[in-house]
Parts: structure tokens; sequence; C-alpha cells
């Protein structure tokens, strides 16, 4: 019998490619210069000062955006007493609820748009902005919208009323949802807002700030002001605010924290992770190497709650290593608009130097570093996906947060040792577990000192569901019941 031949073309081959598929944006329309959004108005800064947000995939400038100086934070935090005081806490909870769907659902009217956007100005894979973040954000409305009047239900007994102003800081990673995430409480039960995005990424929530006007909310109720660390200093520090929300790096929230510190202004901070995805011998190997690299190279590794550390068990830790890197030579890094993209642009030059920097010490200090060998364009900020094996638990790969698209692996044999090593961390936000055992889930997750663990899943998120760490990774809750609770003054 002839044996039969097989053809070149089915030989496996990764490097196989889809046709670009880009969103278009033509039908996007962003302004050349935006200013701040105070007292329901667009207001020059005045500080006479402008700042470049660029789009990191081309380098090129979008938009100039005003650069808020402590006038101007001056400015938003009256705007927002004095809504507080003659409309916002005045008006009938059912009504605050109205105003909260209504933007909830402009939000879900222009998601195209806003998701766009948000890829334009932040580098996320449309397929991310458009199925996740802008979703959620809605969500989130939608979620706080039903608990504006239904508080003494939330907590029964007790007598609920608002905190006053609440200034709130952003970051990069998740621009709009964390706008959403922040604001959608604050304003369910009854405080005003000042409102400051990262500066890489203010886009989205200045087009919040439409979506505002449209919906008639009442001037002064949320604020939009844009601006560096010297603006979200100025807004920790106006006495005039009564509650700080932030989310950024545990640095700042420490910093943060210190200026506090005496006042009796209250906090909730959601700062950096280094999260543990374990995956014992017993875990359906292809879903869990399916949920490490959704748990790592999600939003290009910019996540807090990214597993970027992966513990496998011993006797299966060279066959998920080559799946894994199989895998990975498969992912798409580029064009974020592209639907077909995997791993989007980094954020900033200053974030991929950092990833840079830190994939330089792992290698210093012993550890082997494999890349995907995948393309990436000659403009913008681009880092391949990279995984590191032979680290100890001491090395800087496996203790700090690196915030890209990086994974340290190890491996261990028992439980116990296991929890030690995923509990060997400054931080505590969140972990994973792969197991085919229910028992086992519980038993590690009653274990780990983490806020959110995920099992046979990863980086799930939903409204109702709270979302915070311990230790180094913050203080208090979002999400849920429980992120409501800081914008309530119980007394
Ligand atoms: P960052 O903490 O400096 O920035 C977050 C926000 O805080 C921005 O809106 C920024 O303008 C503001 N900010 C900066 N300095 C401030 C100050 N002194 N007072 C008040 N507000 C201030 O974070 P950055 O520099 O952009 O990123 C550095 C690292 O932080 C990342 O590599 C990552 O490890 C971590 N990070 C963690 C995030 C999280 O979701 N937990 C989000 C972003 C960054
Ligand atoms: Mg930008």
């Amino acid at each position: 019998m002839k044996k039969q031949s097989v053809a070149p073309s089915l030989k496996f081959d990764t490097k196989w490619s889809y046709a670009p598929a880009p969103e278009s944006a033509d039908h996007i329309q962003l302004k050349s210069q935006y200013e701040l959004f105070i007292n329901g108005k667009f207001v020059v800064p005045s500080s006479g000062k402008y700042f470049d947000t660029i789009n990191p995939a081309t380098e090129k400038k979008i938009a100039l955006v005003a650069d808020a100086n402590a006038a101007d934070v001056d400015k938003a935090v009256k705007a927002a007493r004095s809504a507080y005081d003659k409309t916002w806490s005045k008006m009938p909870a059912a009504e605050r609820g109205k105003y909260l769907f209504r933007i909830a659902r402009i939000l879900q009217e222009k998601a195209r748009e806003i998701a766009i956007i948000e890829s334009i100005d932040g580098g996320k894979p449309i397929r991310e902005s458009r199925d996740m973040d802008i979703p959620l954000a809605a969500a989130h409305f939608f979620y706080y919208a039903g608990w504006a009047d239904k508080m003494e239900y939330a907590f029964p007994g007790r007598t609920v009323k608002p905190l006053g102003v609440a200034g709130q800081i952003i970051p990069w990673n998740f621009p709009l949802l964390m706008a959403a995430w922040k604001i959608a409480p604050a304003l369910a039960a009854g405080n005003t807002v000042v409102l400051k995005p990262a500066e890489t990424t203010p886009l989205t929530a200045l087009k919040l700030a439409e979506i505002f006007q449209e919906a008639d909310l009442p001037p002064g109720v949320v604020n939009i002001i844009t601006g560096a660390g010297a603006t979200g200093a100025a807004i920790v520090n106006h006495p005039g605010i009564d509650k700080i929300a932030f989310t950024g790096s545990t640095d700042v929230g420490k910093i943060i924290q210190k200026a506090l510190a005496g006042t009796d202004k209250k906090y909730t901070l959601e700062l950096g992770g280094k999260a543990a995805n374990i995956i014992f011998e017993d875990a359906a190997i292809d879903q869990a190497v399916e949920g490490i690299v959704n748990g790592i190279f999600f939003n290009q590794g910019h996540v807090c709650c990214a597993g970027s550390r992966l513990f496998v068990q011993e006797n299966i830790a060279d066959l998920v290593l080559r799946k894994l890197k199989d895998r990975i030579e498969t992912l798409i890094v580029g064009d974020p608009l592209d639907k077909n993209t995997d791993i989007g642009a980094i954020n900033s030059k200053e974030q991929l130097n950092k990833i840079k920097s830190l994939v330089k010490a792992g290698i210093n200090e012993g550890g082997e570093c494999w890349q995907s060998s995948c393309a990436v364009p000659s403009k913008g900020y681009w880092y391949r996906p990279t995984l590191f094996t032979k680290v100890a638990q001491s090395s800087s790969i496996v203790q700090k947060e690196i915030f890209g698209p990086v994974l340290a692996i190890q491996t261990f044999r028992t439980v116990e040792e296991v929890i030690e090593k995923a509990n060997n961390t400054p931080f505590g936000l969140s972990g994973g577990i792969w197991t085919d055992k229910g028992s086992k889930i519980f038993k590690v997750s009653s274990k780990l000192r983490a806020g959110v663990i995920w099992a046979n899943t990863y980086n799930k998120f939903d409204p109702t569901s709270p979302f915070g760490g311990y230790k180094e990774s913050g203080m208090g809750r979002e999400g849920g019941l429980h992120g409501l609770q800081p914008y309530i003054d119980f007394n």
C-alpha cells in the first residue's frame, strides 16, 4: 500500500494569521482640546495649562487635556458641596436612582463609541473594552441605581446618611470601569463627587461627563477634573472633602494614607497585587492553561488582580509549561482596534520601561526568561508575553508587582507548601485555584490571604461581588453591598 504523505500546509504551524479585522474609528468624534467638567459645564483651567493624551499604539497625540491646579480643585469641591447641600442630599432617593438608571442606559447606547475611545486612549484590545469594560461600567450604574431607594433594606435597623463630598482618584488600567465603580455607589448613597482620571487615559471619563449633561444630572453632582499626581494630591488635601477613594500604586496609596492620618476624612484604597494562580495535578489542564493565559495576559497584565505568579504541582509542571508556551505562541500582539488582537499596547512609555527593568532584574538574579516569538509593530509601546522559570521566592520577579504580561512560574509538592508560598508576598488582593476537588478549593481558599479568589476560572467580575484586598493591597471593598458602606455615615 502506498504510504500517504502529509501535505506541507498541514504541518502544525503556530504562525498562521488572521486577516486584519480593525474596528472602524471613523464615526468617533473627539475634540482637539478638553476642558474641566465643573458644576455641569466644561470650563478652562485656571492654570491655563494643558497636557497631551496620546495613543500608546501609535505614539500620536490624540488631544490636549486641561491640567487642573489647586484653585480648580477648590472650584470643583465647592461645586460638589453646593450640589450636595442644595440638591442631591435633599432629593428623594428614588429620584437619585432614576438618574443612575438614565446614565446606565445612555452608556449602553454609546457603548461602541466609548469602547473605541477607551482602546485608542489606553491601548487595550477592543475585544476587552467592547465586551468587558463598557458593559460592566453600565452594569455598575444599573446595580447601584437599584439600591438608591432601598438603603434601609441594605442596612436594616441602621440610620443611613451620606457622607458628603467624595474625592475619587483612579488609574489607567480600566479607566471608565474604575470611574463607574467609584461614582455609582457614591451617588446612590447620596454623595456628590470630584473625580480625577489618570493622566494617560482621561478621555472616557470626559465622555462620561458629556453623558451626565445629556442625562440632566444636576450641576455639581459629579465634577471631573484632569491632571496628574499634583492634582490628585490637591484633592486628597482639600479640607472640603469627606471621603477619598483611591485605586492605584501601593506607593501613592501610602502617601495618601499618611496625608489623611489625623484628619476625619474616610478613605478606601485599592492598591497593587501579586496573585498566585495554583494548578493542582487533578485540574482540567487545558482549561487551566486558558485561565492562566487570561489571568496574566488579559489587558497586557495591567491588572491589579492579575495572576502574575503561577504555582504548578511538580508532576504536571513539564506538561503545563509546554502547553502554556504553545498557547502563548498563538497570541496576537498588536493593533488594539483589531478584533483579533489578544494583547494590545502597554499603556505608557514609563510603564514599558518599568516592565523592561523588572524583567532585566529577573534575568540578572538568575531567572530563566522565555518570550513569545510573535511580531510586534515597530511604532508604539509593546511587550511580548513573557514567562520566568527557575525563580526563587525571594526573586524580585516573584515579589514585585510588574503590571505587565510577565508570569513567574514555580512548582510545589503539597497543599501546605503552596499555601505558604502563595501567602509569601506583601500583597493580598486575589488568587486562583485549579482543581477537580471541591474540598481542595475550600481548604486552599480559606487559607489564602487574598480578598478575591477564583476557582477554575479567573478575572471574572460582577457588580454584585465585593472586590478588595488584604495587607499592602489596600483597605475597604468596592462592588456589591460592601461597596456602598464606605459612602455611608452610620452615626
Ligand atoms: P499611580 O498610583 O501614580 O497613579 C494612579 C492615580 O493616582 C493617577 O490618577 C495619578 O494621577 C494619581 N496620583 C499620582 N500621584 C498622586 C498623589 N501623590 N496623590 C494623589 N494622587 C496621585 O500609578 P502609576 O504611576 O500610573 O503606575 C505605577 C504602578 O502602580 C504600576 O506599575 C502598577 O504597579 C501600579 N498600579 C496599580 C493599579 C491598580 O489597579 N491597583 C493601577 C495603576 C497602577
Ligand atoms: Mg492616552
